[in-house]
C-alpha cells in the first residue's frame, strides 16, 4: 500500500501470537504438510458427540421452521432470543443464578466476544484517563494479548508455584501483592486456564469476586473449556455468576468451533452496550451455533453429554498424554502442571539451555507444532526466566498423532539439554 496502513491496520495486521498460532493450525488442516498439531485450540473429535449434531442438523434441515432460523434471518445483534431464553433457565435451574435472556449476549465467537468487552471496559476514556484489564494470575490465555485498540491494555501478575510430588506443580494467584488500583477497569480470569489447565480454586475464585466487588469493577471468568459445558475440568469447581461477573462461554469446545458463538452473561447494562456494538460492527450474529444446541438446552441434554462423553474424553486423554510425557522425559529436568482442565499439558523445563521459542522453532521443523510458554504472559513486564522455559502442549488429537508428537518433543527437548 502506498501510504501504508492506518494505525488502526498497523495494529491488527502485525505479527501476533494468535496469528502464528491460527496460520500453523490452518497450514497442518489444510492436509498436504505432514505436521503433528499438538499446538492449537482445536477440539478433539468425540464420534458419539459428532453424531448427535449430526442428527440434530438433519432434523432442522428437514424442518423449515428451523431451517429459516438457521440460515434465512438475522437474528436480533443480541442473537437467537429462544437460545439465551432457554441458556438462562438452563443456569437459573443448575445454579439458581437470578438471570433472564436479557443477561446473555451471543458474539461472534468468545475471541470476538472479548475483543468487544475488553475495549468497552478499558482503554482511554473521554476524561483523557486510561484504565487496563487486570490478570490476576499468569500464564494467560494467549488470545487476550492483542485485542486492545491501545498498547498497555493490560496489567498482569505473576504467580505463585506450588510444587507438588510427582514432578507436578500448580500455579496460585499471588495475593500478597495484589492490588486493585484506581486504573484498573476489569479483572479477567480463564478458568480452566489456558494453557495450564490450571482450575483456580473456588477460594481463589470468591476472593478475587470480593476485590473486583470491593474495587467496584467487574470480574470476568472466561469458562470456555468450563461449567456447565463443555465440563472439561476433572476437579471440583462451583461456577460463579453474580451482578458484578462476567462469564464467557463458547460453543467451540463442544466440538463446534466451526460455528463461532460465544456467549457473554452479564448485567444488562453490559449486555445492551456489547448488543449495540455487534449492530455496528456486523449487524447480527451467527445462528447456526444457537439454533443447533437450542434442543440441547431444553432437555438438559448439553450437561448429560458434556458429563458422559466430552469430561471422560478429555480426562482419558489427559491421563494418557501425562504417562507418556513422563515416560519419555524420564532423566530430564521437567515439571508438568497438574492437569485439571482444558485440553493442554503445561510443561516447564527448569534450565532449558535454549529459550522455548527457539525449541518451538525446531520442534516446528521436526513436524510437531506446540506453542511457546513465553505467549502467555500478556501484560507482564518483568523479566522471568519461567516464561521461556514452557511449552504447551495439546493432547486433544488422535490418540497416534499425540504420542508420535510427544516422542519427537521428547527426543527434541533431550537433544537441547545435552547441548
Ligand atoms: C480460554 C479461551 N478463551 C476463549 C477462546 C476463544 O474461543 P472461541 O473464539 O472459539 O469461542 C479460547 C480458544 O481457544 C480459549 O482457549
Amino acid at each position: 500500500m502506498a501510504g501504508g496502513w492506518s494505525k488502526f491496520g498497523e495494529r491488527y495486521t502485525r505479527p501476533t501470537g494468535a496469528l502464528e498460532l491460527m496460520q500453523d493450525l490452518g497450514v497442518a488442516m489444510d492436509g498436504e504438510h505432514a505436521t503433528l498439531l499438538l499446538g492449537g485450540g482445536n477440539p478433539g473429535s468425540i464420534p458419539d458427540v459428532q453424531a448427535i449434531f449430526k442428527r440434530r442438523l438433519a432434523e432442522i434441515a428437514a424442518s423449515d421452521e428451523s431451517f429459516e432460523r438457521l440460515v434465512g434471518r438475522y437474528a436480533h445483534p443480541n442473537g437467537e432470543r429462544r437460545f439465551r431464553r432457554l441458556l438462562a433457565e438452563l443456569l437459573a435451574g443448575e445454579y439458581g443464578w437470578k438471570l433472564t435472556a436479557d443477561n446473555i449476549v451471543l458474539t461472534a465467537g468468545s475471541q470476538a466476544g472479548f475483543f468487544l468487552l475488553f475495549n468497552l471496559l478499558a482503554g482511554e476514556f473521554s476524561d483523557g484517563s486510561r484504565r487496563r484489564i487486570l490478570l490476576p494470575i499468569t500464564p494467560e490465555y494467549i488470545g487476550y494479548t492483542d485485542v486492545g485498540l491501545e498498547e498497555d491494555h493490560f496489567v498482569a501478575q505473576l504467580p505463585d508455584i506450588r510444587e507438588l510430588p510427582d514432578n507436578f506443580f500448580k500455579y496460585r494467584v499471588n495475593f500478597d501483592d495484589l492490588t486493585v488500583t484506581d486504573d484498573i477497569a476489569a479483572l479477567c480470569i480463564s478458568r480452566p486456564t489456558n494453557p495450564t489447565g490450571n482450575v483456580i480454586t473456588d477460594t481463589e475464585l470468591g476472593k478475587l469476586d470480593r476485590m473486583a466487588r470491593e474495587a467496584g469493577v467487574p470480574l470476568i471468568v472466561d469458562s470456555a473449556y468450563g461449567l456447565p459445558f463443555p465440563r472439561i475440568i476433572f476437579t471440583e469447581a462451583t461456577p460463579l455468576w453474580n451482578d458484578n461477573v462476567i462469564l464467557c462461554m463458547s460453543l467451540s469446545k463442544l466440538g463446534l468451533p466451526g460455528v463461532r458463538t460465544g456467549i457473554i452473561i452479564a448485567r444488562e447494562e453490559i449486555i445492551v452496550a456489547l448488543t449495540r456494538m455487534t449492530a455496528v460492527l456486523s449487524l447480527a450474529v451467527g445462528s447456526v451455533g444457537p439454533v443447533l444446541l437450542e434442543k440441547f438446552l431444553a432437555s438438559g441434554e448439553i450437561i448429560s453429554m458434556s458429563q458422559k462423553l466430552i469430561t471422560p474424553f478429555y480426562r482419558r486423554k489427559a491421563l494418557a498424554a501425562c504417562e507418556l510425557l513422563q515416560a519419555e522425559l524420564d532423566g530430564i529436568p521437567y515439571k508438568l502442571h497438574t492437569p485439571e482442565g482444558a485440553f493442554f499439558l503445561w510443561l516447564w523445563l527448569p534450565g532449558l539451555p535454549i529459550r522455548s521459542a527457539e525449541l518451538y522453532e525446531r520442534l516446528k521443523d521436526s513436524g510437531v507444532l506446540v506453542i511457546s510458554g513465553h505467549h502467555f504472559f500478556p501484560g507482564v513486564t518483568e523479566s522471568w526466566r519461567h516464561r521461556d522455559e514452557c511449552l504447551r502442549i495439546s493432547y486433544a488429537q488422535d490418540d497416534d498423532i499425540v504420542k508420535k508428537g510427544i516422542g519427537i518433543l521428547a527426543a527434541e527437548i533431550k537433544r537441547s539439554f545435552a547441548e
